[in-house]
């Protein structure tokens, strides 16, 4: 498996307490090679902990995490993060903020993947722009051409879509499918939208409330390339969509 999520566990101290709140109770899940899994659960269950741990900027208190065989111990150029609130420096302008985790390749290089994912974000044209001259899903797709621009072999994306409208929400969703199978990314994709998890993901992992563990893994085999296809309106669609409803609690 090209990312294996192995039983971790992680719990926070309260500040001035002695308590702790147990957030992740033993998750475990893998990725293969160019497959979206998608992690959808209730909110405060612990998602963003689990992504910060995959990204190496938070670290379990047991269990591992595996890339490639390879343990993650710390931040690396192998994973990319899209945030939920864009994190875009205002000060520079677009380009600058895509090239801003490739600093130290050359410049031409550098100038090259900056150009690269920028176009492949459907933002030409906008290299000289700063951020608050762009739209909320323009800003969003520069966080993503940012991430890209690493080149990393796991993508991992944090409640993306959650500060853009639904249709432009509906849009990013094509655009992110479309880089994602272009470029044959490995991406772990959080969401607490139904809909998102099952038009993005080959596979989605089912998270219980805190403290959380996996409720259950679906596969996702809606026919593919899916923004060529009326897969909102597929009779497989809604049977997914009540297995996840299930799933979730929220029906019987
Ligand atoms: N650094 C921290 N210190 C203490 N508690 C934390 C810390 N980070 C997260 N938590 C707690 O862990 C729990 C899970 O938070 P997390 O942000 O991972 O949830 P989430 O599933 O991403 O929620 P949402 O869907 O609302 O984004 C929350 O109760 C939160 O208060
Ligand atoms: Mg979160």
């Amino acid at each position: 498996m090209f990312v294996e999520v192995n039983d971790v566990k992680k719990s926070f101290q309260m500040s001035r307490q002695k308590e702790t709140l147990q957030v992740l109770d033993g998750i475990s899940f893998s990725a293969d090679q160019g497959e979206v899994v998608s992690i959808i659960g209730p909110s405060g269950c612990g998602k963003t902990t689990l992504v910060r741990i995959l990204a190496g900027i938070e670290k379990q208190d047991s269990g591992s995490i595996k890339i490639e065989n390879h343990e993650v111990t710390g931040p690396g150029s192998n994973r990319g993060m899209v945030f939920q609130t864009f994190n875009l420096f205002p000060w520079m302008t677009i380009e600058q903020n895509v090239g801003i985790g490739i600093l130290d390749l050359p410049e031409e290089e550098r100038k090259k993947r900056v150009e690269t994912y920028l176009a492949m974000v459907n933002l030409q044209g906008f290299e000289k722009y700063h951020p608050h001259q762009l739209s909320g899903g323009m800003q969003q797709r520069v966080g993503v051409a940012r991430a890209m621009a690493l080149e990393p072999k796991v993508l991992l994306v944090d409640e993306a879509l959650a500060n853009v409208d639904a249709q432009t929400a509906e849009q990013l969703m094509d655009q992110l499918l479309q880089v994602f199978a272009k470029t044959k990314k490995t991406v772990i994709y959080v969401t607490h939208n139904m809909d998102e998890a099952i038009y993005m993901s080959n596979r989605i992992v089912v998270l219980s409330k805190r403290p959380s563990k996996v409720i259950q893994v679906l596969d996702d085999e809606l026919p593919t390339p899916r923004w060529e296809k009326d897969t909102r309106a597929m009779p497989e669609y809604g049977q997914l969509r009540t297995t996840l409803r299930k799933s979730l609690g929220l029906a019987r």
